[in-house]
């Protein structure tokens, strides 16, 4: 099985239901344990790689890493640039071997947004890569992409059809109350996604895949192991995970989700040196981050994705 784009996965999740789990990837202990759990229960997979990752680890690096994944497991997976800020990043990655980029025009005017995504859609398309776009903004910081709470702002469902249509994007990434990081909601807070506008996009698209954003669940074992073991963090909340669930029967084929991925490597991590303080072969503290990944995907992909037996 070649790495593959997004392109029939997308369309069997929406017809069955399901959503795809996209996981962003830093190094190789973060590779093995998504894509292990993936293999263990056959589900397709999207790795995605942020302009941050790119600058960590090396472009050749992470794509080389991924080939190998795909090698050992023989599983369809696709490659994906998270968050593509510019014409530029996209076509570096287009051209070093990506099946499916995006671009993030959310930032910009709804004509600029239009004017960017139409440009790598064009160059993409041409060469077999497809494409993610977003409308509306989500709160939470990323590379290059700083959006305030008060800021942010829901996706327009009268927007919807135009930006589909003027840009020829094949999936699209909405606000509807989600966010990035481990900080979604305030102490106390209680957790709220719009499925009102979801709905209606839906309707104005129907068959369109839409992409959730900013989706971890911020599981609470994984920062109390931390804060058990010398960390310091304070009280935080992600998106329930029957949320995600009603999402994924709903149009989301696609849902990302990396600072989950970033609690369990941190969680395995500083447990085993608190656990043996005068280890340092890395191989002993890392293999355990890498456990805790395969058994947190594989808890996504059956229990809130719905995605595993349908690689
Ligand atoms: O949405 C952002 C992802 O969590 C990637 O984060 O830009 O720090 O790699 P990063
Ligand atoms: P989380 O920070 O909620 O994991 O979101 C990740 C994401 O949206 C990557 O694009
Ligand atoms: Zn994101």
């Amino acid at each position: 099985m070649p790495i593959v784009t997004s392109k029939e996965m997308l369309k069997k999740a929406y017809e069955g239901g399901y959503a795809v789990g996209a996981f962003n990837v830093n190094n190789m202990e973060i590779i093995q344990g998504i894509t292990e759990a993936a293999a263990e229960v056959r589900a397709p997979l999207i790795l995605q790689v942020s302009a941050g990752a790119r600058k960590y680890a090396k472009h050749v690096y992470l794509m080389k890493l991924i080939e190998a994944a795909e090698a050992d497991t023989g599983l369809p997976i696709c490659v994906h640039l998270d968050h593509g800020e510019n014409f530029e990043v996209c076509k570096s990655c287009i051209d070093g071997g990506f099946t499916s980029v995006m671009i993030d025009g959310s930032k910009h005017s709804f004509e600029e947004n239009i004017r960017i995504t139409a440009e790598v859609v064009k160059y993409a398309h041409d060469r077999g890569v497809v494409v993610e776009g977003e409308l509306g903004q989500l709160a939470g910081i990323e590379d290059d992409v700083n959006v305030s709470a008060e800021e942010a702002h829901f996706t327009r469902p009268d927007q919807v059809e135009e930006f589909v249509a003027r840009t020829g994007v094949d999936s699209l990434a909405i606000a509807i109350g989600t966010s990035h990081g481990a900080y979604k909601f305030k102490p106390g807070q209680k957790p709220m996604l719009r499925f009102d506008i979801l709905e209606e996009i839906s309707r104005r698209l129907p068959g369109f895949p839409i992409v959730l954003h900013g989706a971890s669940s911020v599981i609470p074992e994984y920062v109390q192991t931390i804060n058990e073991n010398g960390g310091n963090m304070p009280d935080a909340i992600g998106i329930p995970e029957d949320m995600l669930r009603q999402a994924a029967r709903m149009a989301v084929c696609k849902i990302n989700i990396d600072s989950d991925l970033r609690l369990a490597m941190t969680a395995g991590v500083r447990e085993a040196l608190v656990k043996s303080p005068a280890e340092f072969d890395p191989r002993k503290y890392l293999a355990p981050g890498r456990d805790n990944i395969r058994a947190l995907v594989k808890h996504k992909l059956v229990s809130v994705l719905g995605c595993d037996g349908k690689a």
